[in-house]
């Protein structure tokens, strides 16, 4: 063993959750873009732990995949019966193996648990000379949790359980948040020396308290002052509350970092998002996962984003976008829909009513009305008419458009994929293209309009249509000659 102080994090996460009355195990359950135990262990890293282990048991296999995904490097103890918090914490340290250092137990279902209060804690208790530190608060309505009784002194005598309390007890309102640091190398040995004889039946961690006591070891409180950074989960009322409150706090850090929210209580951003200054959030708009946005855009209103990169000076209106890149000055909406994989290039604009997937609009690039493009390749410059449809599937597999630079399609055509348009290469209005259009080329496939004088006189008579045209035809007889005109100008 080295001589330097060493920290080992102790998540508990084997608890029911009964309360939730869900499939889903609780500490899975999301605020804020991150599963409630992953709150717990992004704020251990904040003590840059040498070890963290999750202490897990009911539905173990979800929350282990769950690990997996979010956090592969911390372990896994398994507490098959939850036996209590003591219990719990043994499980642990025969994962852990015989560290030394201090131990650092947080509870998988304390969401709001700050990486600074847990710095702090851990720093003060470095500073003493305790056994045992407790991160305590006081509370106006105590029920349910720990007690924590004091000497007249102010020192730390025991933490007696709301089943176990005097009523005496039971009315102090400095209570136990369940957060704990510890001489590691004493609390192993301590440990093996707790009973369960209490109204529960539990191994009780907080039973090391009376311990060191009796051992005339020092206990120490470290009392926090936001309350909400120790209130737990139990059921979705809890949840949506937490929610909104960290949410809350998340809004507020952006304000304060130089962020314009129009409205924080319909503006919702997950604790990962990154915001540049200056940057305008409407109301309205969701910001979600791994979401980055650059300085000096506009977002929103109505627009949720998903793991979005979002450049500088960009523009994004009502919009529903996830997995996709918007390069600077690019713009977004109204009423787009962006699917993941692509990428609008600098100064691009995807605009009213366009469905984009996979697809790269190049630098300057227009899409502007009413389209769907899939698979595509949009060269810098290109313009594509409204009412376009990049026909990228075949029934069978997906194909690519690839339009060149400068092209500029017309309204109301249809790209039959695997198909490419040259640089420079213009079509006509409602045209299919189905083979390559080279360079500078010009493509038509619409045939000439053919005009049947007369028809609905013919085969609609007496419908509002024939009489309406009647009624023209008298007003202006030399309609039906201009149109005439217009088949031969083809
Ligand atoms: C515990 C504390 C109490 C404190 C309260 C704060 C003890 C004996 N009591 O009480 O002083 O005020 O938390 O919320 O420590 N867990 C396990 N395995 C177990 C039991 C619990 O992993 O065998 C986990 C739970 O999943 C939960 C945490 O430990 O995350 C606390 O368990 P819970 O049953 O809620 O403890 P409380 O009785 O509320
Ligand atoms: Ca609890």
């Amino acid at each position: 063993m080295t001589e330097q102080p060493t920290t080992s994090v102790i998540v508990l996460a084997a608890g029911g959750g009964t309360r939730m009355r869900s499939r889903r195990p609780k500490v899975l359950h999301p605020i804020a873009g991150r599963s409630l135990v992953g709150h717990a262990i992004a704020a251990a890293r904040a003590v840059r732990p040498d070890q963290v282990a999750v202490v897990v048991g009911h539905q173990r296999e979800q929350v282990v995949e769950h690990l997996g995904e979010i956090a592969p490097d911390v372990l896994h103890a398994v507490q098959a019966e939850q036996l209590g918090t003591g219990h719990a914490v043994s499980v642990a340290f025969e994962v852990l193996g015989d560290v030394d250092g201090t131990a650092l137990v947080v509870y998988g279902d304390v969401p709001l648990l700050s990486a600074e209060t847990l710095e702090e804690f851990l720093a003060n208790h470095r500073d003493s000379e305790r056994a045992l530190s407790v991160l305590t608060a006081r509370v106006p309505d105590p029920h349910g949790y720990g007690r924590i009784v004091r000497r007249p002194d102010g020192s730390v005598e025991a933490i007696v359980e709301e089943k176990d309390a005097s009523d005496e007890q039971r009315a102090i309102d400095e209570i136990n948040s369940g957060i704990v640091a510890f001489d590691a190398r004493w609390g192993r040995s301590a440990l093996s020396r707790i009973g369960n004889d209490n109204a529960q039946g539990e191994y009780y961690l907080t039973d090391l308290v009376g311990i060191a006591v009796a051992e005339g070891r020092q206990v120490g409180a470290f009392v926090v002052d936001d309350v909400a950074q120790t209130e737990g989960v139990n059921d979705r009322v809890q949840l949506a509350r937490m929610g909104a409150e960290l949410n809350r706090r998340i809004v507020e850090r952006h304000l304060r970092a130089g962020v314009t929210v129009i409205d924080p209580a319909t503006t919702w951003i997950d604790a990962d998002v990154a915001i540049g200054t200056d940057t305008v959030i409407r109301p309205g708009t969701q910001l979600h996962g791994a979401t980055t946005i650059g300085q000096d855009a506009e977002i929103g209103p109505d627009t949720t984003l998903t793991d979005m990169e979002v450049g500088d000076g960009a523009s994004v209106v009502r919009t529903h976008a996830s997995l996709s890149v918007v390069d600077a000055g690019a713009t977004l909406g109204p009423f787009t829909y962006v699917r993941p994989g692509t990428h609008v290039q600098v100064g691009g604009k995807l605009g009213a009513f366009v469905e984009a997937k996979n697809t790269r609009v190049g630098p300057g690039a227009k899409v502007p009305h009413l389209s769907y493009v899939g698979d595509g390749e949009i060269g810098e410059g290109a313009n594509i008419g409204a009412g376009t449809i990049f026909a990228n599937y075949d029934g069978v597999a997906k194909h690519r458009t690839t339009i060149g630079r400068h092209a500029r399609t017309a309204s109301n055509n249809t790209f039959v994929a695997p198909v490419t348009v040259g640089d420079g290469a213009f079509t006509g209005a409602g045209t299919t293209v189905r083979s390559d259009v080279p360079p500078g080329a010009l493509a038509v496939s619409a045939g000439p309009q053919r005009t049947m004088e007369g028809w609905v006189a013919a085969k609609r008579a007496g419908t509002p249509s024939a009489a309406a045209a009647e009624q023209a035809l008298e007003n202006d007889p030399t309609t039906a000659q201009r149109s005439d005109d217009q088949e031969s100008d083809q």
